[in-house]
């Protein structure tokens, strides 16, 4: 499906199940960014237009939310959380070296909380949540997604 056309379905989806247009703007942002790892111009263009917003609400809402980009990222991404539960569990021993390990390889981005407090340090790759991460298994999971 090309890419006009699967904003356009995502609009038509999202705006049957919310009261307002401006209630689906979240919803539409994250199938983009899922889909397409990204929400280019061309989208927050297309979609300022169906939800009847500016594009610099769109925009707005784009950048500043850690989730969505406005262009992709060419990485593959290690999400690491590093919120008060997992920092209680150790992470942050861990950051420096999660981050020599990947060196132009991945991508590793700050998230604040994933879910699973008690069983951290946890991070994210893709869909998939890696608990009680300690140095090699968060390195070998670095490896992986490299
Ligand atoms: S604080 Fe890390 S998963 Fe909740």
């Amino acid at each position: 499906m090309k890419q006009h056309e699967a904003i356009t379905e995502s609009i038509e989806r999202q705006t049957r199940t919310h009261d307002r247009a401006r209630a689906a703007l979240l919803p539409i942002l994250h199938d983009i960014q899922a889909e397409y790892g990204h929400v280019s111009e061309d989208a927050v263009r297309q979609i300022a237009s169906a939800l009847n917003l500016t594009r610099a609400e769109v925009h707005g809402v784009v950048s500043f939310y850690h989730d969505f980009r406005a262009s992709p990222q060419p990485l593959p991404v290690l999400k690491l959380c590093r919120a008060e539960a997992c920092k209680a569990r150790g992470v942050e021993a861990l950051v420096e070296g999660a981050e020599r390990a990947a060196a132009g390889k991945v991508a590793i981005e700050t998230v604040y909380c994933l879910g699973l407090c008690s069983v951290g340090p946890n991070a994210m790759v893709g869909k998939e949540v890696h608990a009680r991460l300690d140095a090699d298994k968060l390195n070998a999971l670095i490896g992986a997604a490299a």
